[in-house]
């Protein structure tokens, strides 16, 4: 009798990206200063601002895109605004702010699916982090702390339906392959951009 197991076994997909961008996401984990003795205002301050300049400029380039899978809602996944408010907060115009020029490639909606697996995956540490910036900044949602918590308490359903979205859109093993590209081509790109602000450790 073929063995059966309890749960269903995860699409080859979301394997694939995860094997495929663990790597880069240990790396650049270790690098952000969120949990690091130096970090202070100031520095919390410019961290958000090179965040901005990524988020700003791929999210402008998803928005722009045609090749967003149908049925996927961009909008209610946006976190640019969610930035803007804690940069005012801090006093900080993002006007004045520079926009990464170096973005992933979105040649095909793999490519996009790709991108979209890790800006919904930085989601997954929004609540430790947002604890860790309470605690050490006395920062909340209102005053400069949206954006690290911003789906808040419906963080764990939004990700759950990103997974479910990501999983039933049929894709071939070339596919497949464009999409862990894009997600490994999302983490050096932000990894390169934050290096350039000097914000990473
Ligand atoms: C210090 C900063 C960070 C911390 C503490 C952190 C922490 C976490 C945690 C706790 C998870 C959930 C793991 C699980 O439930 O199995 C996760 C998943 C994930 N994170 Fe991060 N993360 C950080 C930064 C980032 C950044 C900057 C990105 C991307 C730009 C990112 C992308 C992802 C992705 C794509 C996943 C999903 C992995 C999966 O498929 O389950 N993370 N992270």
């Amino acid at each position: 009798m073929p063995y059966e197991s309890s749960s269903p076994p995860t699409p080859s997909v979301l394997n694939e990206l995860r094997s495929g961008t663990r790597t880069l996401h240990v790396a650049l984990e270790k690098r952000l200063p969120f949990f690091s003795d130096s970090l202070d205002l100031q520095r919390y301050t410019r961290l958000l601002a090179a965040y901005y300049g990524f988020y700003q400029a791929m999210e402008n380039r998803l928005e722009h895109s045609t090749l967003i899978p149908p049925g996927f809602d961009l909008h209610a996944r946006l976190k640019t605004r969610a930035l803007v408010q804690d940069l005012r907060a801090l006093n900080i115009s993002p006007r004045s702010l520079s926009l990464c020029p170096a973005l992933p490639q979105l040649g095909s909606e793999a490519s996009v699916l790709g991108v979209l697996y890790v800006l919904e995956g930085a989601t997954l540490g929004g609540n430790i982090l947002r604890k860790q910036i309470a605690e050490r900044l006395g920062l909340q949602a209102h005053d400069g702390c949206a954006f690290l918590y911003v789906y808040g308490e419906a963080t764990g359903r939004y990700w759950k339906s990103f997974l479910d979205f990501l999983c039933a859109v049929p894709l071939d093993a070339r596919a497949r392959d464009e999409a862990v590209k894009a997600a490994c081509s999302t983490f050096s790109c932000f990894e390169q951009w934050l290096e350039r602000q000097e914000v990473l450790l």
